[in-house]
């Protein structure tokens, strides 16, 4: 569904999203790790507190769930380094862009782990919890997917009311001081279906709570090459549709100062960068233990 008549939101086109994503990707890079050091630090942390979650009640199954999984490279190498430690694991999967989830599947089927089962949901979270309610896991993983909750503190409390006691969930968004999350303010919600503008919400909400988390911080820096210029090339263009989730950014008929907020915020960015290849892109990764009585 189109958020206005002709101002849409990159979620309202599953094709158009993967191509804006895929360019987001490409230009994403390390700044001192490789995504598999920043991802294997989080395991080496993590995977102690997953297996000692996981009691004789399930019979030594871990129960994960994964949402917003995208064609789910995440949640594959998460399991991939814990698969070892269990008998049998199931997976669910909430991911409402069709094409990431078949993606994942056709992944998935591939690589043909034989104590991982799946069941995929092609709907969003918020759809999965009216359906779910009283299920419970001991890893549930939100990568870079909870930007569009429609009522964001339900679904906080809804994630960390489905974990087991002891039971682990693990949320990546981008910090607040990333381009996209300096860019995110200026652009009102309805037209890109931003709730969650960066990791600061979900910081807050469980400060405000008195749950305690690990955070684990990934410096990246992303190449914004071509995104100020007069004439911007098409793949900038696509990395522009994304960073304000807008489609089709420059054209889309916005009220009038929301472009000039988002350049400016982009040319501050670019301006303040030490880098000479682009503006530094820190991603948070949150880890909540759900301890007993919490
Ligand atoms: C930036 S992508 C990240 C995908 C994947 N987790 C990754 O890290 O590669 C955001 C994902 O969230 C999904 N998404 C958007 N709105 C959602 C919602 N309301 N509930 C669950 N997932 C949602 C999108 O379809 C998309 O796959």
């Amino acid at each position: 569904m189109a958020t206005t008549d002709s101002i849409f939101s990159v979620l309202d086109d599953e094709d158009h999203f993967l191509k804006c994503f895929g360019v987001f990707r490409k230009r994403l890079q390390e700044k001192d790790m490789t995504s598999e050091d920043w991802l294997a630090n989080i395991v080496t942390d993590v995977r102690p507190k997953v297996v000692q979650s996981v009691d004789q009640s399930t019979k030594g199954t871990l129960k994960a769930l994964g949402v917003g999984s995208g064609d789910g490279r995440t949640e594959d190498y998460f399991l991939s380094h814990i698969e070892g430690d269990f008998a049998q694991i199931h997976q669910s999967l909430v991911e409402p862009n069709r094409l990431l989830a078949e993606q994942h599947k056709k992944n998935t089927q591939q690589t043909n782990k034989k104590n991982v089962t799946y069941d995929w949901n092609v709907q969003t979270l918020e759809e999965y919890m009216e359906e779910m309610k009283g299920f419970k896991y001991h890893l549930i993983s939100a990568i870079h997917s909870l930007y569009h909750m429609t009522n964001p503190e339900e679904s906080l409390g809804f994630l960390y009311d489905q974990l087991e006691e002891n039971g682990n969930l693990l949320i990546v968004l981008r910090s607040e001081k990333s381009v996209a999350g300096l860019i995110a303010p200026g652009i009102p919600s309805q037209y890109n279906k931003i709730i969650i503008e960066s990791s600061r919400f979900v910081l807050d909400y469980f400060d405000a709570r008195g749950i305690p988390y690990d955070l684990h911080v990934r410096d990246l820096t992303l190449d914004v090459s071509g995104c100020l210029d007069k004439v911007i090339p098409e793949e900038a263009s696509l990395l522009l549709d994304f960073l304000t989730h807008v489609k089709d950014f420059c054209k889309a008929p916005l009220p009038p100062g929301i472009k000039d907020s988002v350049f400016s915020a982009l040319r501050e960015t670019v301006e303040n960068s030490s880098k000479s290849q682009g503006v530094i892109y820190p991603y948070h990764c949150i880890v909540v233990q759900r301890r007993h009585g919490q």
